[in-house]
């Protein structure tokens, strides 16, 4: 017992996924450097110290007490190297950390930060823009415009609505975006699921973007089509070539409205059972589902509806200057639609609903405690590629081992 608490440390340190992770934790103030620590890494494009602090972070906001010593933490595993015990040490001792505050102020985080928040822009452009072309800022990079050949489309809109891109996203105004896509969704293809994953998912009110997963069984020819072709051993992405999927007909409508402001359809080569384990293999959260990366207008107001006639700017300078329109009735908004055939939807719905942090802990521990390979797409054994089929997330933490965690409880 640690301060009247009874508190289980070597069950605690034996079963890191067994641990309950929710938004309200205990420690508040000591997961917020080792959170900017992890945050600050990942910008700067070291992923592997971004998930270390990560860990450590995940571990404090799981501890059902809240630490008023160190000795109370010195001995948890996930708090890893001397490091992040050194940055707790300090601050539980004067209510701050030095290195946090100096890491917070330094102008290459500040200008990797602004940069990397455009829409497009990862570290890797970012550290050229700022290191070789002195690109701080967002109003650097439209002064520059011409001369940048930046070729990636989206940056453009990721420039254009930098201001709305970065601003958060509220449950309201992701569910709204739910229904209008729901709208038109209804007009494609009948009886389909749309399922609000990511971080609503796990209760929290707000997010960068909204991850909505769609499927449409065996009431729409695609699941027909996608069944007939995975007898065949083939599986993977929802649509097929030559013949146009949901998601595509989805975006046609979506872009018919006028509510599509950019979007990028993604759609994988179907793979063969072997190739798609052999992809699977990397510790990656991608995966090969047909989806498609947008930028949506959100409705300001439930009775607001798109000008289909409101054309959609394509050079940057007025791009910025119609992005600038305060009151214009919507707010472009990040959307992630993904289509997934019925029978992998469990594990769609369990990689798309995250934590990142909780995920890879999860996959990592499929492969290497179990021997198994999990994806979004489903659970496979490593030598014989024997599929684990689920009809629900339960049935999933059932083949790992594990007692099942409500999606609350997976803010790692
Ligand atoms: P916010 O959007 O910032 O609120 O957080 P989030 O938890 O919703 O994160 P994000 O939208 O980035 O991703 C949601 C979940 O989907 C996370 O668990 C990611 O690992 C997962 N995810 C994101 N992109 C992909 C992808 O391309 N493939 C797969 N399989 N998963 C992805
Ligand atoms: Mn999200
Ligand atoms: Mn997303």
């Amino acid at each position: 017992p640690i301060d009247g608490f009874s508190f289980d440390k070597d069950f605690f340190n034996n079963n890191p996924l067994e641990r309950h992770a929710s938004l309200d934790h205990h420690n508040p103030e000591l997961v917020a450097p080792l959170s900017f620590l992890s945050e600050y890494w990942s910008t700067m494009g070291d992923e592997q110290r971004s998930l270390a602090f990560a860990t450590a972070a995940a571990t404090l906001k799981s501890l059902p007490f809240a630490v008023t010593t160190m000795s109370q933490i010195v001995d948890l595993k996930g708090l890893g190297s001397g490091h992040c015990l050194k940055v707790l040490q300090e601050t539980l001792d004067t209510g701050s950390c030095r290195e946090v505050v100096a890491k917070r102020d330094s102008d290459k985080y500040k200008s990797i930060k602004s940069l990397t928040g455009v829409y497009g822009i990862g570290n890797s452009v970012a550290e050229k823009l700022y290191t070789s072309r002195n690109i701080t800022r967002v109003s650097d990079i439209i002064a520059s415009w011409g001369c940048l050949a930046l070729h990636d489309e989206r940056i453009k809109y990721g420039v254009a609505y930098y201001g709305d891109l970065n601003t958060p996203v509220t449950r309201e105004a992701a569910e709204r975006i739910q229904g209008v896509v729901r709208r038109e969704l209804d007009q494609v293809a009948q009886g389909c699921k749309l399922e609000l994953t990511g971080g609503y998912r796990r209760g929290k009110s707000s997010g960068h973007d909204v991850d909505l997963l769609v499927c449409c069984g065996s009431n729409d020819e695609d699941g027909a089509s996608v069944s007939s072709v995975r007898s065949a051993g083939v599986v993977g992405s929802g649509g097929n070539a030559g013949t146009d999927g949901v998601l595509a007909r989805l975006l046609r409508r979506l872009r018919h409205t006028g509510l599509i402001l950019h979007a990028r359809l993604d759609r994988p080569p179907a793979l063969n059972e072997a190739a798609y384990r052999k992809q699977s293999d990397r510790v990656s959260s991608m995966d090969n589902y047909e989806k498609c990366f947008c930028i949506l207008k959100c409705p300001l107001q439930d009775d607001w509806t798109p000008d289909p006639m409101d054309d959609i700017q394509t050079d940057l300078s007025s791009l910025v200057t119609s992005g600038q329109n305060g009151d214009r009735g919507w707010r472009a908004t990040r959307v992630d639609l993904v289509y997934v055939p019925q029978h992998q939807w469990p594990y769609a719905v369990l990689g798309w609903s995250g934590s990142k942090l909780f995920l890879r802990l999860l996959r990592r521990y499929a492969s290497s405690t179990l021997g198994l390979v999990l994806t979004s797409h489903g659970l496979w054994s490593k030598d014989r590629g024997r599929l684990l089929p689920a009809n629900s997330e339960q049935e999933i933490f059932a083949h790992l081992g594990l007692t099942y965690k409500h999606p609350s409880q997976r803010n790692f």
